[in-house]
Formats: C-alpha cells, structure tokens, sequence
C-alpha cells in the first residue's frame, strides 16, 4: 500500500490547486493546525488566513485539530471583530487615531475577550459557515453550510442554522465515549491509512478494539507520544508558547472532547488592555 500523502505538501491532490493542506501554509503564529486537515477554495485556498481568518488582531488562538475538512467560504470570526459595549455607542472612536485615540483607546482595548476558537479532529465544517470568537467544536462535530456557530458544539453532533442548533447527534452516548477513547486521529498515521475504511464506515468499537490492541487508549505512553498537542506544534515551528491555551491545564482532547467548555475559556484576557495593546489596528 502506497503511503499516506505528506501533511507538509501544500496542495495534496495532484493537479488540483483548489486544496490546500493547512499545516504547512498557516504562518500566523496564533493559528495552530494539526495534520491532514485541509482547506478548498476555488479561488485561491492559500489566502485562507486573509480570507477565512478575520479580525485576528488580538492574542487569541485559532487552534485547529487534526484531519477536519474546511470547505469553502467558511469564516472564523476572531474576538477582535468584537467592539466595546460599555454605554451609549458601540463606535470605536479610539482606532481611528487622535484625537480620540488619546481619550477613547483604553475603552476600545477593553472589550472582553471571549478566548481562544477551538476546532477539534475530525470536524468537518461545511460551505460558508460562521464560527464567532471564542467557540470550542467538539472532535467529529458536523457543521452545516451556511450555519452561524455561535456557542460551543458537543463531539459528534451536526448542527445546523442560524444561530446553530443541533439538529442530530451521530451516534448514542456510549458510542461517542469509545471513540473518543479511541481517538483514530492521535493514532500513527500508517495504522490510520491500514484502517481507513473502519475509520469511515465501521463500528465505534472496532476502533477502540484497535485502540486496546495497539496500546493507544487514553493515558498511554504510545498515545501521549502520538497526540496532537498544539503547545508542541507551535515550538516545533519556533512560535511562542500560547499562553492564552484554553486547555493549557489539561490536554487537547480534554479541551475538545467534553460538552462542557473548558476551564478558563472566555475568561481569558478579560479586560486587558495591555495584552491587547500590541494588536495591529490596520
Ligand atoms: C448537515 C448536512 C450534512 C446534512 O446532515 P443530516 O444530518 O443528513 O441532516 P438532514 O438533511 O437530515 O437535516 C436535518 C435537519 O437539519 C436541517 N438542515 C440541514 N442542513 C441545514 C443547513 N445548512 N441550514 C439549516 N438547516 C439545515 C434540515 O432542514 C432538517 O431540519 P428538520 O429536522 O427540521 O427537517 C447538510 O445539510 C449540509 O449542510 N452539508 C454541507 C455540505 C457542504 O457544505 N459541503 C461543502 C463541501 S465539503
């Protein structure tokens, strides 16, 4: 079997210029990516963070799991795009220099953040959807197109609609926790490629059967060593440490693997103007 395509080639189907890898295009270093998760556009796919990315001025992190299928005109809306809202107008007098810059930018800097947006692996977000700052989509999530993500997504749910809601949950609750330790994505990627076909079509259990086997359940050393950690990806790429990481105490999976959304989230930067002073206002 021939193996699987290099993460680090930027347009893996050959001849089609459409998809991109986004691992090895990102070059924001508050945009973090895991392997195998791509990006089409029929225009031009390697303008994703001008285009997909907006209003990403701030320190906030647009974390990206492995494997997740980002389709066309799908927008992450970052927490800079937010405005003050502390009286009468929401106008942000202070960006557009002095004078009101001098006696209005701390006000303008001190719209709360809403933290880090969190995709996990294996999500698939569909034609034009809308993720607002600071939301957390669960591993093996389904986004469908045109939808406004507007609160965090449980693993294994679609949803749908503006705002989005959920509208099916693929699989029972016992079928979302084996995989979810089975974790096919933190999995080597030759055992991912030997075991595709069960990964799209076969049984929850299968997968965590060739978890068990393989010695890749959760808590593992095999696991660990094989998990998408973003803290490492960014050293890896000589970024700074994301301090702002809303599961910086705990691991990705936790992070995006729970229903509940993780500690710290939305919390961070609250109200700091300094953190935010470095932004770029252009
Ligand atoms: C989500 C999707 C995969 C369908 O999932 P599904 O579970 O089979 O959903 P169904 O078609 O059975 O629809 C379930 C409900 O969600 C609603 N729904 C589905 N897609 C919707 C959308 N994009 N916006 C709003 N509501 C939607 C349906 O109307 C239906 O509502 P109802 O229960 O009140 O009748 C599909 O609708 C979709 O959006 N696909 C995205 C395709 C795409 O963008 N591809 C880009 C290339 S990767």
């Amino acid at each position: 079997m021939n193996p699987a395509p290099d993460p680090m080639t930027l347009h893996p189907v050959a001849g089609q210029r459409r998809v991109v890898f986004l691992k090895p295009l990102v070059s924001n270093p508050n945009i973090i990516v895991g392997e195998y998760s791509y990006y089409d556009d029929p225009d031009d796919p390697t303008a994703f963070e001008r285009d997909a990315v907006l209003y990403a001025y701030g320190p906030e992190q647009l974390i990206i799991g492995r494997y997740c299928a980002i389709a066309s005109g799908v927008r992450f809306l970052m927490p800079g795009a937010n405005h003050a809202d502390l009286g009468p107008s929401t106008f942000p007098f202070g960006i557009l220099g002095p004078p009101w810059s001098d006696t209005t930018m701390d006000l303008v800097m001190s719209a709360p953040s809403r933290g880090d947006t969190t995709i996990g692996n294996d999500v698939w977000l569909g034609y034009q959807a809308l993720v607002l700052p600071g939301v957390t989509i669960g591993h093996g999530a389904v986004v469908a197109a045109a939808s406004v993500v507007a609160a965090n997504v449980d693993p294994y749910t679609v949803v749908a609609g503006n705002p989005a809601r959920v509208v099916r949950r693929r699989f029972d609750e016992e079928d979302v926790a084996r995989l979810l330790r089975a974790a096919w994505w933190d999995w080597p990627v030759g055992l991912v490629t030997q075991h595709a076909r069960v990964i799209m079509a076969g049984e929850p259990a299968q997968l965590e059967l060739i978890a068990t086997r393989e010695g890749l359940l959760p808590g593992s050393e095999r696991a660990r060593s094989h998990a998408f950690d973003a803290n490492v990806a960014a050293a890896a790429l000589k970024r700074p440490y994301l301090s702002q990481m809303p599961f910086r105490s705990g691991t990705y999976s936790e992070a995006v693997g729970g229903s509940s959304p993780p500690a710290g989230l939305g919390k961070v930067l609250e109200n700091d103007a300094c953190q935010r002073a470095s932004c770029s206002w252009s």
